[in-house]
């Protein structure tokens, strides 16, 4: 008999669904894409019926085909692609709207209004966070100020809003259990993150009912036992974490000054603060990094909205490559000086900017500019923008002390030599790259008693790879400048 935890990983693009055997292997992974939906400029919504739908048949298959009679699942852990906003009928489960996703800007006006009646210094210093489309707290008012019905429904009770990870407990239990996680709590918009708890003076502030809220749990807690899971009804979801926080645990930063950074969709920089919450003087995000026993961890964070995705669009937008991996020999064959900077802002721009209006542009086309030299740009575009969190970090007086990555991007050995080049830092890759997977498995783990302590993980954390910067301070100053000229631009 082998015993397994179960994570289930649903992202931006994609729901996975991975079982771990307790060593922190993986013995098995089904994955499944699904459509995202444009309606309007910047505008990206999901379906929730695809997102439960994928979740369900990944955790189906793998079940059926990589799960032996006697084998048991100990525990189920949930991590999630953050922020995106979902609100649904209490007694049908029925959602009210589409989710609207994280990168969606369609409050952006809103926020700008908000800002100049100087509402920002107040909700940063009680969430850690900006005033931006980006988190779940103006979604969730456009959602009751635009869809009919829905406020006054709030008002009776009769709605209740979810990121994924609340949306998929809902769906696993039936409707029995109406929770979530402090990491993703933390990143609405509406919980204090230094009392730990929802708080009533920015729901009035963003006119927000409190009884659409969900329960707060430890990021290790029992959320309650699967009944409409199939083959895992009965097991309990024992871990939950936003897909960054359960990253960078997976990662086993648990000191202070540990930091990770994952090139997913986005690209998502986190570094351990300990037991404080430091304020970023340089727009950089206070978050919660994981909650264990009641005790809150936090982290500061630099959110880049588009990394991976840019290669996506050098593929399937541009279709300058028909695979990710074409694009590793194209740089390889360019040197890193060759004058064009693509700035991909293509929902607005993140840390440390926050300009949601931003848009996409190339820069230093000339005649002889080609295909090569424009990949090669998208994938520098990436490590300019880990830079430029480097460099708020550091303004901050922050400074990691080490640097380990993870995330797709990563498998790509030109990124990451160019990434140690521009920072002028090590950048460790570990031997496992699914970390966000790993840290909501190990999150489970720690709730269902397979791992004792922290300490214990850190022993199984791998370097794979370690890149260490081969630049001069002269040619990475040079180049990380077109790139700064580059965003100013815009
Ligand atoms: O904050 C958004 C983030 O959680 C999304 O992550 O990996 O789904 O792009 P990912």
């Amino acid at each position: 008999m082998s015993q397994y935890i179960l994570a289930i990983d649903q992202g931006t693009t994609s729901s996975r669904a991975i079982l771990f055997d307790l060593h922190g292997n993986i013995h098995a992974v089904r994955q499944q894409e699904f459509p995202q939906h444009f309606p309007d400029s910047g505008w990206v919504e999901h379906k929730p019926a695809d997102i439960w739908s994928t979740v369900k048949s990944t955790c189906d298959e793998v079940m059926a085909e990589e799960f032996g009679v006697n084998d048991e699942v100990v525990a189920v852990g949930i991590t999630n692609q953050r922020e995106t906003t979902i609100i649904w009928d209490r007694k049908t489960g029925e959602p009210v709207y589409n989710a609207i996703v994280w990168q969606d800007r369609r409050t952006a006006a809103y926020c700008k209004t908000m800002k100049s009646s100087n509402h920002e210094p107040l909700v940063h210093s009680k969430t850690g966070l900006l005033i931006d489309p980006y988190f779940s707290a103006t979604k969730i008012r456009w959602i009751l100020e635009n869809v009919p019905g829905t406020r006054e429904r709030a008002e009776r009770g009769e709605l209740v809003f979810g990121t994924v990870d609340s949306f998929l407990l809902w769906k696993l239990t039936g409707g029995q259990v109406h929770r979530t996680d402090a990491t993703n709590a933390s990143r609405t918009l509406l919980f204090n993150i230094h009392t730990q708890q929802w708080d009533e003076e920015l729901l009035e502030l963003f006119d927000i009912p409190a009884s659409l809220l969900p329960e707060v749990m430890d990021s290790s807690d029992d959320f309650g036992k699967i009944t409409e899971g199939g083959a895992l009804n009965g097991v309990s979801v024992l871990g939950v974490a936003g897909d960054q926080q359960a990253a960078l645990f997976g990662q086993t930063c648990f000191e202070v000054g540990m930091a990770k950074s994952t090139y997913g969709t986005g690209c998502f920089l986190m570094l351990n603060t300990g037991d404080k919450a430091l304020q970023s003087e340089h727009r950089l995000l206070t978050t919660v990094a994981y909650r264990l026993n009641g005790k809150p961890t936090y982290a500061i964070e630099g959110s880049i909205f588009i990394a991976g995705a840019t290669i996506q669009w050098l593929r399937d937008g541009l279709q300058l490559i028909s695979n990710a991996s074409e694009a590793e020999p194209l740089a390889e064959g360019t040197p890193v000086d060759h004058g064009v900077y693509l700035v991909p802002a293509f929902t607005g721009l993140g840390a440390p900017y926050w300009d949601p209006n931003a848009r996409g542009a190339i820069f230093g086309l000339t005649r002889d500019t080609g295909i090569k030299e424009i990949v090669t740009a998208g994938l520098q575009s990436v490590c300019y923008q880990t830079k430029d969190l480097q460099k708020a970090m550091e303004k901050d007086g922050i400074r990691p002390i080490t640097l380990r990555v993870d995330g797709g991007m990563v498998k790509n050995n030109w990124v990451m030599q160019f990434l140690a080049d521009i920072l002028g830092a090590t950048v460790d890759r570990p031997s496992l790259v699914e970390t966000t997977a790993l840290g909501v498995a190990y999150l489970a783990g720690l709730k269902a008693g397979v791992y004792g302590s922290l300490e214990e993980l850190a022993e199984l954390w791998r370097c794979e790879r370690r890149f260490e910067p081969m630049m001069s301070k002269s040619d990475r100053d040079r180049l990380y400048a077109g790139w700064i000229q580059a965003v100013h631009k815009l």
